[in-house]
């Protein structure tokens, strides 16, 4: 091949692949989506004032700058249809569009939910039959974010008899939605909410999903929160820029656990690259709460560019070893005694493939703890963890 010929070509190849990197940038949820959702706090009682009243403590929080933006209304937010078959909110939310145009003018976004049944999860309209119809209204109404829960069409799969027919009616469903979102004329971040049936991670961003929740519901105690975040080990080669592995929303701040426990969750769901999606009631934080939501380093680490989930490394009995590779070169390791007791544990660099000196910082202490020669030892406090990063 003549010399220029193959200059030429090395120049279009770069050109391809900065493109493509450039486009990465911009596709919807490049890195996991951060915000705030009604349902593990408010349930049904959401309602248009509640929305406004989480929107405004988002940015007056510092939320907002440190990287939350969704302002998601989950279940029961769904009035009946209008002749046309338009989807209404109920009397709770009496203009969507007009709450939209404020969680906007904070410099926020609006999400909603449905699912692909007759009926939502609490017993509101679902989309059945109605999907692009849907899409368009709520592009109409400004909105930049769907959870979609299979719920309601469950029941006609279960109908369905076999349970190839019925995986198959799922996945339609989905793609249904997909295709209604990508023709509304508007971005609007896909969340899948199935609850990790039939291995959701190996299918889920076939089927469009920028997310899609790998697990059952999770409630405001360790010992939920440990059973789904520590099931998660395994699952990081699924998720990437644009499709997530969702272990479900935060409960920080809702009073369940202590300031270590949740310290916990939100060391694993950065490690985990998880939505950061708030669900307690932001305009009554706590200083403890806010500390925790608002740790700019342990964001960073959910948020890293590379967008490379983390997984297990190894456990010592109730220590588990948590690491996750970050864009800089540097690894993010979480330490978790999920024991009742204290426990003893020294790193292992070589198993975290690290040679010695490598230098840490501690996330939670915000502190330097220089250069690190033969492991690292610590006692741990019982339900605690370490979150260190390291670097070589
Ligand atoms: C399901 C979902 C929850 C929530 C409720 C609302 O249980 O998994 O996250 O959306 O429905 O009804």
């Amino acid at each position: 091949m003549p010399k220029n010929t193959t200059f030429i070509l090395t120049l279009l190849l770069a050109l391809l692949i900065f493109c493509n990197v450039k486009a990465d940038e911009n596709i919807l949820g490049a890195t996991p989506p951060m915000g705030w959702n009604s349902w593990n706090h408010f349930k049904r009682k959401t309602d248009d004032a509640i929305v406004r009243a989480q929107a405004e403590a988002m940015v007056s929080s510092g939320m907002r700058d440190a990287g939350y933006v969704y302002i998601n209304i989950d279940d029961a937010w769904e009035g009946t249809r209008d002749s046309s078959g338009e989807i209404r909110a109920n009397s709770k939310f009496p203009d969507m569009k007009a709450l939209a145009d404020f969680v906007h003018s904070k410099g926020l976004k609006l999400g909603l939910y449905s699912s692909p049944g007759m009926k939502t999860c609490a017993g509101f309209e679902g989309s059945y039959g109605h999907e692009e119809q849907d899409a368009k209204t709520y592009a109409k109404w400004g909105i930049d974010y769907l959870k979609y829960d299979l719920c309601g069409l469950r029941v006609q799969m279960k109908a369905a008899g076999s349970d190839v027919v019925a995986e198959k009616m799922m996945k339609d469903a989905y793609v249904k939605m997909r295709d209604a979102l990508l023709n509304s004329g508007r971005p609007i971040f896909y969340s899948l909410c199935q609850y990790g049936h039939n291995q959701v991670w190996q299918w889920g961003a076939s089927v469009g999903g920028n997310a899609w929740r790998t697990t059952g519901d999770i409630n405001d105690n360790f010992k939920s929160m440990v059973l789904i975040g520590f099931h998660q080990a395994g699952l990081s080669k699924y998720a990437g820029p644009g499709h997530w592995n969702d272990p479900d929303m935060l409960e920080i701040g809702n009073g369940g656990m202590t300031t270590s426990e949740y310290q916990i969750h939100m060391s694993l769901w950065a490690i985990l690259a998880a939505p950061l999606l708030a669900g307690n009631d932001l305009s009554t934080m706590t200083q403890a709460t806010k500390d925790i939501l608002l740790n700019k380093e342990v964001i960073a680490i959910d948020q890293d560019k590379l967008g490379k989930q983390g997984d297990r490394v190894y456990a010592e009995g109730s220590v588990e070893i948590w690491s996750r590779d970050l864009a800089d070169g540097s690894k993010a390791v979480g330490i978790f005694n999920l024991a009742d007791t204290k426990s003893h544990m020294s790193l292992d660099f070589q198993k975290l493939g690290l040679h010695s000196p490598v230098s840490a910082r501690d996330l939670w202490l915000h502190k330097d703890l220089g250069n690190l020669n033969s492991g690292y030892t610590e006692e741990l406090a019982p339900h605690s963890v370490v979150l260190i990063k390291l670097s070589q």
